[in-house]
């Protein structure tokens, strides 16, 4: 009798540790999903968001032989926003950078017949940056370039 009742008792809590353990590995993938988050929401990236649409923007009002307005001051967030990797703010991340924003001033001060030149080449520093830090996007902004 005593046997049996030491047996159950193994039995039981063999089965409260599964159920512990089975807790813990929930609690692990609910908390990938934030870290995933905040990696979608650093400031780089949200700023890198702004510089796609309002490209994108720009690039219908030149299409559509509109005013483009003024350069956007926030794009100069470029040089301080904190990104996802922070390894990334070295001396060509800089080079990069200081060119992408004399491109994209110039695009709002050039000729009209130039703008469509200047904004493929405001492209084109975009994806020399990318080119060096991350691939992805690429195909996105190539999808921008005026034909
Ligand atoms: C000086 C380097 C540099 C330049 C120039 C640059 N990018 Fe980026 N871009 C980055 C880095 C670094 C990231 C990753 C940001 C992070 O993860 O914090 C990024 C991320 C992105 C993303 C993904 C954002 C997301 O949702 O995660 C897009 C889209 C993007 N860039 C578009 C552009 C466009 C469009 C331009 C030009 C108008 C541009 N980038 C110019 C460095 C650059």
């Amino acid at each position: 009798m005593n046997k049996i009742i030491y047996i159950c008792s193994y039995l039981l809590f063999l089965i409260a540790c599964d159920t512990k353990k089975a807790a813990k590995e929930i609690e692990i993938t609910t908390k990938v999903p934030a870290s995933f988050q905040m990696y979608k929401t650093s400031e780089m990236a949200s700023l890198m968001r702004t510089l796609y649409s309002s490209n994108k923007k720009i690039k219908k009002q030149i299409t559509n032989n509109d005013e483009i307005g003024d350069f956007n001051e926030i794009f100069l967030k470029i040089h301080t926003a904190t990104l996802t990797d922070s390894t990334v703010f070295d001396d060509s991340y800089t080079t990069y950078a200081n060119h992408f924003i004399k491109t994209q001033k110039e695009l709002f001060v050039v000729p009209k017949e130039e703008r469509k030149e200047q904004f493929n080449a405001v492209l084109d520093a975009c994806i020399s940056c990318h080119k060096d830090r991350c691939t992805g996007p690429i195909p996105k902004i190539e999808r921008l370039r005026i034909r």
